[in-house]
């Protein structure tokens, strides 16, 4: 009998007061949808349904790349009714594995045992037990304990609302029990939908079994309804990835204060200062530290490496005991061999610069071959873009770039030439030879600044 996954995501997701659908929202950088749609992947199951609302038709596009059957629910009319919707496309005699769209952190292994739990042609249920469960579906049961039916908390008697066993959302049930009790749900109930959470008392109606696995991890099956909620999840996430590293010997100077939107892979010894955001996929070497306020997305940083504060990697490749920074911006196509330095307000982008080249002040490189040794003076800028197309700089090995030079490209400088300061260059230098531009600088004497009165000091 095969396994078919349900993953409930049509609701219009009103409490989070936004135009993109809520399961679009993300946690540490990945939408809610997507972390229900890994955690679905690693089971064994024949087919993943995801059912999505009206204000949703972005969702099929950006989840493209999942094999997924997209299943349109016209108009939201409760969990029950998004099911129903689901019901045609599912493999007869199939269990069936009900999943919300907006529970984001539920793992495999407890769906697992959900699937090894749940009695043949049997319904079962995952539960909680919080400290506050408000709002959410409470369990009844019988004085024998047994499981009688689940009452949403708007329709709940005081009695049902002091319980604090809830219902997560998520259910694995028979396709033939769902034919026959989905199309008998009701909508009689405060909020007039067809609550999925009915199939619990049919099934005690017709004498089915009725099983729960028991989540002692709250996290994981807090769902997302409101903005609020979602920044919970976001900060206990956060702190996990944190110990996580902390107890792989990597530095964190505040675990509070550390992001992680992706995956990280880090080498011995490292030191994260406060307020680091790291994204994709970052690999980063030994005895690298990565000062404060930087952010480094799919970066792969070498060993010694010194990230001074408030930089920004993107897309780059670092050599090992490189210095970047404070305040440099290294763009996608960046690549830094040994021991180069990058100082404040550099950009770089597109470029390949070579074992020990200094570029430390105040500079734009953009689509550039730098050579080894060059030293690159403040204020010097590749001028790249003749407004149709981009062109190379090419500076060859230990060539001397002034203060102030514009290098217009397509230009090449040859190794050990010296570029004076305040040069325009528009031909290519040959190696070993000095370009200026031929200005002379001129004085005026006696000059009276504008508006300065004759014998008058300042
Ligand atoms: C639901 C459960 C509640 C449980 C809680 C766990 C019901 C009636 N209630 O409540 O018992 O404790 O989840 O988080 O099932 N959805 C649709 N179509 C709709 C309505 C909802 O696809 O017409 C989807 C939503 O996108 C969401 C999920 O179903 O991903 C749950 O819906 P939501 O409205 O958030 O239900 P809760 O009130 O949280
Ligand atoms: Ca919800």
């Amino acid at each position: 009998m095969g396994l078919e996954i349900v993953i409930l995501a049509a609701g219009k997701g009103k409490r989070m007061y936004s135009s993109l659908p809520k399961v679009s929202h993300q946690l540490a950088g990945v939408a809610l949808l997507e972390w229900v749609l890994v955690t679905a992947q690693q089971l064994h199951q024949q087919t993943i349904h995801v059912v999505y609302g009206n204000g949703s038709n972005s969702l099929p596009e950006a989840f493209a790349h999942y094999p997924v059957s997209w299943i349109k629910q016209e108009q939201q009319l409760g969990t029950g009714h998004a099911l129903l919707q689901a019901l045609p496309h599912l493999m007869p005699k199939s269990e069936v594995l009900v999943l919300l769209g907006d529970v984001p952190l539920i793992t495999t292994d407890t769906l697992t045992l959900l699937c090894e739990q749940t009695p043949p042609h049997g319904l079962g249920l995952v539960v909680a037990k919080l400290s506050d469960p408000s709002g959410l579906g409470r369990i009844v049961r019988s004085s024998e304990q047994k499981i009688l039916s689940i009452v949403e908390e708007k329709d709940a008697t005081p009695a049902q609302l002091k319980s604090n066993e809830i219902f997560s959302g998520i259910l694995l049930l028979p396709q033939q029990k769902l034919m026959q009790w989905l199309p008998k749900l009701t909508r009689r109930n405060s909020q007039g939908e067809y609550y999925l959470t009915e199939v619990v008392s049919l099934a005690k109606a017709t004498g089915c079994d009725i099983s729960s696995v028991l989540i002692e991890n709250e996290y994981e099956v807090r769902g997302v309804n409101s903005r609020v909620q979602l920044s919970e999840l976001e900060r206990y996430y956060q702190r996990q990835q944190a110990e996580k590293l902390l107890k792989q010997g990597v530095t964190l100077l505040d675990p509070n204060r550390f992001d992680l939107r992706g995956n990280l892979q880090c080498g011995q010894d490292i030191v994260f200062d406060t307020n680091v955001i790291i994204e994709g996929t970052v690999v980063v070497g030994d005895q690298t530290c990565i000062g404060p306020n930087c952010l480094i997305r799919n970066a792969t940083v070498g060993k010694h490496v010194t990230i001074k504060a408030n930089s920004v990697l993107e897309d780059v490749v670092i050599g090992d005991h490189c210095t970047i920074g404070p305040f440099a911006r290294l763009r996608p196509g960046t690549k830094l061999a040994e021991a180069v330095k990058v100082g404040n307000f550099v950009e770089i982008k597109q470029s390949t610069i070579a074992k020990g080249t200094k570029i430390n002040h105040l500079s734009y490189v953009g689509d550039a071959i730098i050579g080894s040794n060059v030293n690159i003076g403040a204020g010097t800028i590749t001028c790249n873009y003749d407004g149709f197309s981009k062109h190379k700089t090419i500076i060859k090995d230990g060539a001397m770039i002034g203060s102030d030079t514009q290098l217009i490209a397509p230009v090449t400088i040859g190794a050990g030439a010296t570029i004076g300061a305040g040069t325009t260059v528009r031909k290519d230098v040959p190696a070993g030879e000095l370009a200026i531009n031929n200005t002379q600088q001129i004085s005026v004497p006696n000059w009276q600044p504008h508006g300065k009165k004759e014998g008058k000091g300042n």
